[in-house]
């Protein structure tokens, strides 16, 4: 520090992070993974980053009702390219929600963040805005909760899109697409069993619940970070939402079967693929992005896991493919990510409705590629995190009608999966605090 500054207030660090972070979601169209990991500076030191995180993922979980509160807080509308001042509002509005921290805390510390940023004029507005919104909230917040995109945080258009889709269940995928995600664990049954991973956590001074039909699933009943995960480093245990651990469950390779993977990074599906068939599959694993696929290779590493891992374009085998057919096929499609909104909130600000018509282009694409490397009698288990039905159902209604020799292939399912009029199974959130997924299974009949 020189001669003269003043050292920065405690918290105005990873305040003012958490505001460039979502600043550059909002006005880039970046991640939030990318906008942290594309920060200027200094990194900051490892609880100042962690803090600076709940932060950012907070403020734009909330950030839709937020833009409506600083619109009546402020008497003059913010400009439209002030975006790193209302992401720095938005941070110090959803610190008042939290009631672990007194809100003169939560002010100074956000007033502080506004000089760190190197805005020193903008703190007086800031010190405003927050201390109108300590005197005036409750009657704010109940004005601004008869717009519906305020009330739930999300688009209008997904809200409608939601609602068309999941009339009953609408509201309570919205409500609980505002709560903080859960962590699942996925227990490694080559290593352990759950009850004995239950007894360990136990020991540990920690509590894990399991899920109906998921045999591999444990829910922490307080979420802590990965180095703390009893087992982990030693592979015991995985991250992976237990919704996430459906496809091993329903898809059911064999030992020794020829499995392809089509979508696999970051690997938590081919990893469970692999668990548990004992290792044995003769299983790929492809990805489009290198940088993705590298992080299969690290998961099945710690897990001592194999497969062939191929950086290529599912969507042209002919690039890649041998000829041999698979006696399994998992296609895990890019897709627009609806159901895991909780997990990552820069969606909501990222997707837009347009884009829902070209990804289900993409999926049916993709289908219609994969489909021919089947071999007879084997199968295929089309899978999205998406709550969209023209991602879904839709794909596969598509799909059935250019291929009469795809059988659906039934199931018995756990009662938290909801059967899907066209084909398929849907998870989601706000059911059994899993993630959003739809899955269908299918056979190729014939010779
Ligand atoms: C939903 S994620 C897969 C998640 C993964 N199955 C898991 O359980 O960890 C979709 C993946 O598809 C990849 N992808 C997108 N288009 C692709 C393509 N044409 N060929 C291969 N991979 C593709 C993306 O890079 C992304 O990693």
């Amino acid at each position: 520090m020189r001669d003269g500054m003043r050292a920065p207030a405690p918290g105005a660090a990873s305040r003012g992070t958490a505001a460039r972070a979502v600043a550059a979601v909002l006005g880039a169209g970046c991640t939030l993974d990318e906008a942290f990991a594309n920060l200027p500076g200094e990194p900051l030191p490892e609880a100042d980053r962690a803090q600076a995180r709940a932060l950012a993922f907070g403020a734009l979980r909330w950030h839709h009702r937020h833009r409506a509160l600083i619109a009546r807080l402020s008497d003059r509308p913010l400009p439209r390219n002030e975006r790193l001042l209302e992401a720095l509002l938005s941070v110090g509005l959803f610190q008042l929600h939290d009631a672990r921290q007194p809100d003169y805390a939560s002010v100074s510390a956000t007033v502080e963040a506004a000089r760190w940023l190197g805005r020193p004029r903008a703190a007086g507005f800031v010190n405003a805005t927050l201390r109108r919104m300590q005197r005036e909230g409750e009657a704010l917040r109940a004005a601004v909760l008869a717009d519906e995109t305020a009330r739930w945080s999300q688009p209008a258009w997904l809200i409608e899109r939601l609602r068309q889709d999941w009339p009953a269940q609408y509201a309570a995928v919205l409500e609980a697409s505002l709560c903080p995600p859960p962590l699942w664990l996925r227990v490694n049954t080559q290593r352990t069993t759950v009850a004995d991973y239950l007894a360990a956590l136990e020991a540990a001074g920690m509590q894990g619940t399991t899920l109906a039909g998921v045999p591999t699933a444990v829910k922490l009943a307080t979420p802590v970070p990965v180095a703390a995960i009893p087992g982990f480093a030693a592979g015991a245990v995985s991250v992976q939402d237990a919704a996430s651990q459906w496809p091993a469950v329903l898809l059911a390779p064999a030992p020794g079967m020829r499995v392809l993977d089509a979508c696999a990074a970051p690997g938590g599906k081919c990893a469970h693929l692999l668990e548990q068939a004992g290792g044995t599959l003769d299983l790929t694993a492809l990805d489009i992005d290198a940088a993705r696929l590298a992080r299969v290779g690290e998961n099945l590493t710690r897990l001592g896991l194999t497969a062939h891992l191929r950086v290529a374009d599912a969507g042209q085998p002919g690039s890649w493919w041998d000829g041999v057919p698979f006696d399994r096929i998992l296609l895990d499609a890019p897709c627009s990510a609806t159901g895991v909104i909780r997990r990552h909130p820069d969606i909501k600000w990222l997707r837009r409705a347009s884009d829902i018509a070209s990804l289900a282009a993409r999926q049916l694409e993709l289908l219609d590629r994969l489909w021919p490397l089947l071999r007879p009698g084997g199968r295929l288990l089309y899978v999205t995190c998406s709550l969209l039905r023209a991602e879904n159902d839709a794909v596969l209604e598509r799909f059935r009608a250019g291929h009469p020799e795809a059988a659906l292939v039934p199931a018995t399912v756990p009662d938290w999966l909801l059967p899907v009029p066209g084909g398929g199974w849907q998870a989601l959130p706000g059911t059994s605090d899993t993630d959003g997924l739809y899955y269908v299974l299918m056979a190729r009949q014939g010779g």
